[in-house]
């Protein structure tokens, strides 16, 4: 009997209506409330902006108008960064694109690549809102496919040098994912493409792998607290923080500052770490999230530095250097 996928942008109970923010310019109608409804219509969960994505661009997008221009991030963003080095930005589940559109109006256009990747069945809408977007290229990735990750491999050059679009080897500097972890059925998948993609041959020459910056809102977290367990255990992060400067300057605090302190969302900087290089990756989604393999090691086991920041409002310690 063949197993017949689940299409999780459409849910059986699948109710969702266009998000707001003042952060989508009134001008820009690809990702207005219109747009969305459209897009929802035809692409279930991918056809809406996530609010997520708002609090990435707050954080990425230092254009944004709803960006307070009066905070200092760290780490700072690598879009407000005077990079020398080609940026090669790789965005998972971009859905309507909204947040690959700003960041490439960072971009330099004959230097950096920005790859917007979804679903085989989203990218249609991708490449209908970016198609004015010279510095993006959009790709269809699906989590957990190790097809996908080797074609996303020869797409950037980095097993078939010269064979590929961007004529030279590109190694990804940067992942972005934005809202991605909600469906318990995703969170082993996203977290294979994350390491696929922190993995040979996406790694630089040098060995480094890419810098991931994830923005996400928690929605349950009986559900999702499994991702961040496995997550911490290949993955160094920890969440971004803002300092008000100017007349009413304060203390260093966790991003987005609230008054209340009980905003439930984050933007995370993670880098893959240095020792999981030797450790075997599971081939079982079980496995992977019970943390088989981590620490070289056949037993399960849970990183707790998320829970441990929700409880004692701590972060987890993260040398960015
Ligand atoms: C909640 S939406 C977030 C969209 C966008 N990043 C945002 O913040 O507005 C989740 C996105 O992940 C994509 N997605 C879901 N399952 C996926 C899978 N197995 N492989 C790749 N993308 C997937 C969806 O198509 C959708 O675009």
């Amino acid at each position: 009997m063949s197993v017949i996928p689940l299409n999780h942008n459409f849910p059986f109970d699948l109710n969702i209506r266009p998000s707001t923010s003042s952060a989508t310019r009134s001008e820009d109608t690809r990702f207005g409330e219109i747009a969305q409804a459209s897009a929802i219509s035809k692409f279930g969960i991918a056809g809406r902006v996530w609010e997520a994505s708002y609090i990435l661009l707050s954080y990425l997008d230092c254009s944004n108008r709803d960006a307070p221009d009066q905070l200092e991030f760290d780490p700072p963003p690598f879009t407000r960064m005077a990079c020398a080095d080609p940026l090669t930005i790789i965005e998972l589940g971009s859905g309507t694109g909204l947040i690959a559109s700003r960041i490439a109006e960072h971009l330099r256009v004959d230097r950096d690549l920005l790859l917007a990747t979804d679903l085989p069945d989203v990218c249609g809408l991708l490449e209908g809102n970016l198609q004015a977007c010279p510095a993006i290229r959009v790709q269809p990735l699906t989590w957990g496919s190790t097809e996908a990750a080797v074609a996303l491999a020869i797409f950037l050059g980095l097993t078939t040098p010269g064979a590929n679009e961007a004529h030279s080897p590109r190694h990804p500097t940067h992942i972005i994912c934005s809202d991605l972890v909600y469906f318990p059925a995703l969170l082993a998948p996203l977290l294979r493409t994350l390491l696929h993609v922190t993995s040979p041959p996406f790694r630089s020459p040098a060995g480094e792998s890419a810098v991931i910056v994830i923005s996400y809102k928690i929605r349950s977290l009986p559900k999702e607290t499994p991702f961040w367990s496995a997550f911490g255990l290949w993955f160094e992060y920890a969440p971004v923080l803002a300092l008000r400067v100017g007349l009413e300057a304060g203390a260093w605090c966790r991003f987005p500052i609230t008054l209340d302190g009980e905003d439930e969302s984050y933007v995370f900087v993670a880098r893959r770490r240095s020792e999981s290089r030797t450790w075997t990756i599971p081939e079982n989604d079980r496995d992977l999230l019970a943390g088989v393999g981590a620490w070289g090691t056949s037993e399960g086991k849970v990183d707790d530095s998320f829970e441990t920041m929700l409880l004692m409002s701590l972060n987890p310690v993260y040398d960015y250097n």
